[in-house]
């Protein structure tokens, strides 16, 4: 297994871009499945995750292939010029033919190694009337069950079984209703918009999920004639269509990428620019960190540029629901205050069990207290580094912030974690003034 060495104490300085949004990338990939044609998925981001996605498709019989874009011959996109020099990378573009697909079942293997993998539920019972999806057992973060996936396709009018630790879903063609969510899952919300879309007549969705990923899986779901409505409010009104068509459609950039970097800034007294990215999705972030004492500004409508001054300012977290501060922006805001004046008290909503990044971040002189879904943090004039572990995605980009800001070596294994949602994230850090380097496993 690959490990990251991180050598602390360099500020960052310099231009990053976020890759496309994984949670965006996995609904839409989804979201294929809902009609015959070939597809376009543009900037793509290349990630573990959505590579056991993309053989999920294959394994129900779609085919799913790659082509590169040149860096630079890419035109303009809503929220920035993929034209710009700065642009190392080129923007991978994904096509899928859904129109062989044959089997309707997400094995355990694949569900276990991810989650999201629930999310062709909604779309295979939508357009082919069935589907068998093994049931997502614990996570590292928390117990999260589907039973509102399930309760709300019931609705929509599915025959729903448990059988041999799967999902067994049967449908005629679906039948529009009001839907309550009690919590407003994330996706949830996607499933249940994506099979409403198929639907006999309207569909009603209370208390849906706001979150950017969901709008643009609404807007992916409206360029394949899909007719939804109020995406980005509690209420989704989604009226039903016989047919959808082939989808086109650029990915949003990664909101929870950025956030990271505006953390890799700050923590490591650095100034740098982030380009191409959606400031309009990180309200709550970008104010916790102003409010911490971090300074930044929005050069244009689609950059942001953080520098840090002084010293940092220890501020409470609560996560909540989008447009709340994010569950998936807690483990780096922590590894922050770690190193801020004064005490924080952090606080998860969302998840149960999402401090594993504390234990690891004490190893590095960290004095962090937990009592329940409250973490207090006392801030330390440093940290020092050490070889930890991630231990899910989050809380390893959690380790690499304060490796970044560490004295002396930070050795992280287990990076498999963050492979699942950060893109060359070693090389984006590099580039940035960072020393960090990949270990490669040689067996
Ligand atoms: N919940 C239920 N029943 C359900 C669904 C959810 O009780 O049927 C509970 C969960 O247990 C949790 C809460 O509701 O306590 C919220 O979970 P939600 O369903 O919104 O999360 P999710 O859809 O499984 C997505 C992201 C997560 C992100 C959360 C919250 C994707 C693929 N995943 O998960 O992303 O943390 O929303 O914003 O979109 C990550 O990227 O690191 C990540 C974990």
């Amino acid at each position: 297994m690959d490990k990251i060495l991180i050598r602390g104490g360099k500020s960052l300085k310099g231009v990053v871009e976020p890759s496309g949004a994984k949670n965006s990338a996995l609904p839409i990939l989804a979201a294929t499945l809902l009609a015959e044609g070939e597809s376009c998925i543009r900037n793509i981001p290349r990630l573990r995750d959505i590579d056991t996605f993309t053989y999920l498709l294959k394994h129900l019989g779609a085919q799913v292939t790659y082509r590169e874009v040149e860096a630079g011959s890419e035109t303009q996109t809503p929220w920035g010029d993929h034209r710009d020099p700065e642009r190392r990378s080129p923007l991978p573009l994904l096509y899928v033919v859904t129109d062989s697909v044959n089997n309707f079942e997400a094995p355990y293997d694949l569900v276990r190694t991810m989650r999201a993998s629930v999310l062709v539920l909604g779309p295979l019972l939508a357009r082919f009337g069935r589907a068998r999806v093994s049931l997502p057992g614990g996570c590292a973060i928390g117990a999260r069950p589907i039973n509102l996936h399930l309760e709300g396709l019931k609705q929509l009018g599915a025959e729903i079984t448990l059988q041999h630790g799967y999902v067994e879903a049967k449908a005629g063609r679906l039948k529009g209703t009001d839907i309550y969510l009690d919590l407003p899952t994330v996706t949830g919300t996607e499933n249940i918009m994506m099979a409403a879309t198929l639907a006999k007549g309207r569909t009603v969705l209370q208390n849906a999920a706001r979150e950017p990923e969901v709008v643009d899986l609404a807007e992916a779901l409206n360029k394949m004639g899909a007719r939804i409505s109020g995406a980005g409010t509690q209420t989704l009104e989604i009226e039903g269509v016989p047919h959808l068509t082939r989808l086109d459609h650029t990915i949003m950039p990664d909101r929870i990428e950025t956030g990271t970097f505006l953390v890799a800034a700050a923590i490591t007294n650095g100034d740098i620019v982030i380009k191409n990215c959606r400031p309009e999705d990180l309200s709550a972030v970008i104010a916790k960190l102003q409010e911490a004492g971090v300074s930044i500004d929005q050069p244009g409508p689609t950059s942001l540029r953080v520098k840090r001054d002084g010293e940092i300012k220890a501020v409470n977290v609560k996560t909540q629901p989008y447009p709340g501060f994010p569950t998936d922006m807690q483990a780096q805001i922590m590894a922050l205050m770690c190193l801020a004046k004064g005490s924080s008290v952090i606080t998860e909503t969302i998840f149960e069990n999402r401090f594993m990044h504390v234990l690891e971040l004490l190893r590095m002189g960290a004095q962090i207290q937990i009592t329940g879904n409250t973490a207090v943090v006392t801030g330390v004039p440093k940290l020092s580094g050490a070889p930890v572990m991630a231990t899910d995605l989050r809380a390893s980009a959690s380790l690499v912030l304060a490796g970044l800001a560490a004295e002396g070596e930070t050795l992280i294994s287990r990076v498999y974690h963050l492979d699942r949602g950060y893109e060359q994230i070693e090389e984006k850090l590099s580039r940035l003034g960072a020393d960090i380097s990949r270990i490669k496993d040689k067996g």
